[in-house]
């Protein structure tokens, strides 16, 4: 049976799959946590290469679509880019992400539009380096984020959040970036 696997406790994030009906890593998943056998399946809705492992290039794609470093226009600071520790905590729950797909493929509207649509770990990533103080793409960030299928596909069945491992939020960053969009149109 071929499966993905590196770290053995939730950190790599490459064990993702569907067990006992939920997008899970299989790693930090206790089969005392199911009654009765336990059925697992490849991750839904994906192309599989072999038995439990996934493709996770279009995915991968899309996360290096949003950008997902610092973008900085101002010179560079002699020592390092400070940060108050009120800005790095706008980044809890966020940087946490070990991009295991598990909430994307749980997500319906990612099943139909996964081609356009970003789906829930490309847009939490978005919203990561969005409300990070030191970037300075923020403006470029949400132009590209403005479009009916990347980001407003997402309608909020919060399947995303309830399955992450990591007990993160996906739902919750898509609503900020949306706030967001309209905040700055007034
Ligand atoms: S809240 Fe949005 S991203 Fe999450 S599962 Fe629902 S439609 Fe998908
Ligand atoms: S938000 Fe959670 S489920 Fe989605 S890729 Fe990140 S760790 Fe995995
Ligand atoms: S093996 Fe790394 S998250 Fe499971």
């Amino acid at each position: 049976l071929t499966f993905r696997r590196s770290c053995r406790e939730g950190i790599c994030g490459s064990c993702a799959m569907n067990i006992d009906g939920t997008n899970t890593l299989a790693c930090i998943k206790g089969m005392d946590e199911i009654d009765g056998d336990v059925k697992i399946y490849p991750l839904p809705h994906m192309p599989v290469v072999k038995d439990l492992v996934a493709d996770l290039t279009h995915f991968y794609a899309q996360h290096a679509s949003i950008m997902p470093w610092l973008e900085t226009r101002t010179n560079q600071p002699s020592q390092e880019w400070r940060q108050s520790i009120e800005d790095r905590r706008k980044l809890d729950g966020l940087y946490e992400c070990v991009m295991c797909a598990c909430c994307s493929t749980s997500c319906p509207s990612y099943w139909w539009n996964g081609d356009r649509y970003l789906g829930p770990a490309a847009l939490l990533h978005a919203y990561r380096w969005i409300v990070d103080s030191r970037d300075e793409a923020t403006g470029e960030r949400l132009d590209e984020l403005e479009d009916p299928f990347k980001l407003y596909r997402c309608h909020t069945i919060m399947n995303c959040t309830q399955t992450c491992p990591k007990s993160l939020n996906p739902a919750k960053a898509i609503a900020e970036i949306k706030k967001l969009m309209i905040e700055r149109r007034i």
